[in-house]
């Protein structure tokens, strides 16, 4: 299949691409958009055969449900059996936004969307030519992230490109998305409001709105609420450790791995913030990516998928990635570098 990609506007999407690309979505064909959180690989959610296809061209087991995309109030209503009180204060505040909200379904949502639960997944997201698209096609739009299972998620139209070309008909590249990690997946079904995975929106600012939040930490033989979050994500070809600890003794450890790696003739990349650059520097890793400030944790997430897709693309064999703190946004980032390591973690 050819796959046409075509560059649009961000903020003001160019009617003709929109109306294309709406078209596919309602003759039952995907396209990959940009959202405000990590690009998307789009379906009509209403439209069981459409979204089958988004597990065929992703690999994604079955079992893994799908995000349902909305632009206006109105199309939640045939989805959900219940606009919960919590529900309308959740989306009267974030969105539209990086907030997924969990809730019990109607039958109009197809089983092949929720994995077979009896809860639907729905966001509104904040990018315009996500929004322009669902409205112009008139549909909500099922969309997980645009990239291969198991790949990082792809925060630029090329990172949808190089997994999906000869895929999928149509991308519509806008450029880089500014959040960089997905949304925040929030469960209203139960009695406390529970994040099943950690985002764009953080626990704190959540608790502003709703009191008490929790945090879904499944146990080990105990199967994640978000079946998502029991694969392994993320992650990127070669071994990533994940240090945590004090800067002196990172910078310190990761020298002596740099070192020990050069000696087995291994490539070692380095993800680090801005502030432990200049040393590591001069231990002359093979890439150094610089993730950001460690003060600025918005600048972390929007580079986080970049540096893991970098280390695949130059073959690094061994990946050290710098922990950041785990306020607000942070508890995003650290979820996703936990995960990307396999929960090989070091505290040094
Ligand atoms: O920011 C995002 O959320 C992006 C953009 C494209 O919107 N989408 C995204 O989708 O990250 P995906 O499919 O990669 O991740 C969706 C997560 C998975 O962990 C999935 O298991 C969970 O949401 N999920 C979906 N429906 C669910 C449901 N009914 N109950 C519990 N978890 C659900
Ligand atoms: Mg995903």
């Amino acid at each position: 299949m050819q796959t046409k990609r075509v560059t649009i506007n961000a903020q003001h999407p160019e009617t003709e691409w929109i109306k294309e690309a709406a078209q596919l979505i309602r003759e039952g064909q995907l396209v990959a958009l940009p959202t405000e959180t990590v690009y998307g690989l789009g379906a009509n959610a209403m439209d069981a055969n459409a979204c089958k296809e988004i597990f065929k061209v992703k690999g994604r087991p079955q079992d893994n449900p799908l995000i349902v995309h909305v632009s206006d109030l109105e199309m939640v209503k045939r989805l959900v059996e219940e606009w919960t009180p919590q529900a309308a204060l959740c989306a009267e505040k974030f969105w539209p936004g990086p907030l997924t909200l969990v809730l019990e379904k109607t039958a109009f949502v197809p089983d092949v969307v929720s994995g077979g639960l009896g809860t639907v997944a729905i966001r509104m997201p904040k990018h315009p030519v996500a929004l322009e698209l669902i409205k112009e096609a008139g549909v909500p739009i099922a969309a997980p992230s645009a990239n291969l299972s198991g790949k990082p998620s792809p925060t630029q139209g090329i990172h949808v490109w190089k997994d999906l070309k000869g895929k999928i008909p149509m991308i519509l590249d806008g450029g880089t998305c500014s959040v960089g990690v997905e949304s925040t997946v929030l469960d209203l079904t139960g009695e406390v409001p529970t994040i099943l995975r950690p985002g764009g929106i953080t626990k704190e600012e959540l608790e502003e709105v709703l009191g008490e939040v929790v945090v879904d930490h499944p146990s080990p033989n105990q199967a994640p609420k978000a079946p998502g979050m029991k694969y392994r994500h993320y992650a990127p070809k070669g071994d990533l450790t994940l240090l945590i600890g004090e800067r002196k003794n990172i910078i310190r450890k990761m020298s002596d791995e740099i070192r020990k790696g050069h000696s087995r003739l291994k490539k070692v990349g380095i993800l680090c913030t801005l502030e432990s650059a200049p040393d590591l520097h001069s231990q002359l890793p093979d890439l150094l990516f610089v993730l950001g400030s460690e003060n600025a944790p918005e600048e972390v997430a929007g580079n986080l998928y970049e540096g893991l897709r970098l280390c695949d693309e130059q073959d690094m064999d061994i990946i050290l990635a710098e922990g950041v703190s785990e306020k607000g946004l942070g508890f995003a980032i650290m979820n996703r570098l936990q995960k990307a390591s396999g929960h090989r973690i070091v505290r040094v």
